[in-house]
């Protein structure tokens, strides 16, 4: 599946007077129900960010492709098959890792949950996560039912994930879709985008990346 990488380098490299880029951030859906704010989410980031984006199948039935910033590029896991031919090709999975600064999963849906956790990589949004550099900020905002939530699974599944690197973006209380009334609700789009934006500019500061903040 995932190719070698003959070169080892990753990065770009970095030129004394090389320009300052936006941040490249790579958001991807999984499927809950809050993926119906998804749209919102790519166009709160790319204020900001160069944005592209994943969508599992399940989704792809949330998302109003549409409503997608027009220069957001949304790669499905047809996509990850379609643009492979033979040996020498590229791999999606490895040229978005490789393509991104930051990764962040809202909403993670319960079941992507447990598929990171497990280490499976089954579509191009696992594929990724199971190539992610973690040098590189990974973060996911859950969003899922209150039972699911407080299912044992969860926290043994938050644990995996912790140790991995990922950084979680905790769900919220509230009246959810199906009725029900508790924890479980992704973040807002606009915590997820400020979390994400704090975190990475006070790591550029600290001098963790060659990236400058956009407009600095
Ligand atoms: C209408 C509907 C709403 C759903 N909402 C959620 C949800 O909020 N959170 C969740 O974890 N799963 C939810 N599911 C179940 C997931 O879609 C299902 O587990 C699916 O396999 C997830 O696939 P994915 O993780 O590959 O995207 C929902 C299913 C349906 C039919």
């Amino acid at each position: 599946m995932a190719c070698s990488e003959s070169g080892g380098e990753e990065r770009e490299p970095t030129q004394a007077n090389a320009a300052p880029r936006k941040p490249r951030i790579l958001l991807a859906a999984s499927g809950s129900v809050a993926a119906i704010k998804f749209g919102n989410l790519c166009h709160s980031f790319c204020e900001w960010a160069e944005v592209r984006a994943i969508a599992t199948k399940a989704s792809l039935h949330f998302i109003d492709r549409a409503a997608l910033p027009k220069d957001v590029i949304l790669y499905t896991d047809d996509d990850e098959w379609s643009s492979w031919n033979k040996i020498g090709d590229s791999v999606l999975h490895i040229e978005l890792r490789r393509w991104a600064d930051v990764m962040v999963i809202a909403p993670l849906s319960a079941n992507t949950l447990a598929k990171i956790a497990g280490g499976l990589c089954d579509n191009l949004l696992t594929c990724v996560v199971r190539a992610w550099d973690y040098n590189k900020p990974l973060f996911v905002a859950p969003a899922m039912n209150t039972l699911m939530w407080k299912n044992p699974f969860t926290e043994r599944h938050l644990m995996s994930i912790d140790e991995l690197g990922v950084s979680l973006i905790p769900p919220v209380k509230k009246r959810l879709a199906c009725g029900d009334y508790g924890n479980g609700a992704m973040a807002e789009p606009s915590v997820i985008y400020s979390t994400v934006r704090l975190f990475y500019e006070s790591r550029v500061q600290q001098g963790g990346s060659s990236v400058q903040p956009a407009g600095s």
